[in-house]
């Protein structure tokens, strides 16, 4: 089983945001290590919170309780985003059968773009219909 997500968001939109609601957005939408690593840059920022959507798409169920910051986007040592599911969001993946993730990521001066694929680790079906 296969699942799959994307989003595309406004730069602008999320430096709308910061401003507005600033400490309390980024703690709300943004772990420690996505802080530090993105240096208040709203591209980088939209990026993940692109993924963050993109990875809900594909869970399939919406993001329901679980939490923004369950869902990670860390970088390898090449720059690669890698997925670190926390908590209710690991369990509610494990739960789907989704046990394999891939996501990648863009942005432009206006737009960031997000995208997520899951698989179940053993190839069968996930159970999420
Ligand atoms: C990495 C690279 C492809 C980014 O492309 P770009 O058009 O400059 O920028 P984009 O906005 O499309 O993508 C940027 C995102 O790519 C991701 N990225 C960075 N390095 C990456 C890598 N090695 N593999 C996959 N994704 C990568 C990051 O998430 C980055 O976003 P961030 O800066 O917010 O963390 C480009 O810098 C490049 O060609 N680097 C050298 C070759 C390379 O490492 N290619 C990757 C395949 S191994």
């Amino acid at each position: 089983m296969l699942a799959v997500g994307v989003d595309m968001i406004e730069i602008e939109r999320l430096e709308k945001a910061l401003v507005r609601h600033g400490e309390r957005f980024n703690r709300r939408f943004f772990t420690a290590q996505e802080q530090a690593y993105c240096r208040g840059r709203a591209d980088r920022l939209a990026g993940r919170f692109a993924v963050k959507e993109a990875v809900a798409k594909a869970l399939g169920t919406g993001i329901g309780d679980v939490n923004w910051t369950d869902i990670e986007v860390v970088c390898d040592a090449r720059g690669r985003p890698e997925l670190v599911l926390h908590d209710r969001a690991r369990r509610l993946a494990e739960g789907l059968g989704l046990t394999q993730w891939a996501i990648s990521l863009s942005h432009t001066d206006t737009h960031a773009i997000g995208f997520a694929v899951a698989q179940s680790g053993d190839g069968l079906p996930a159970n999420n219909d």
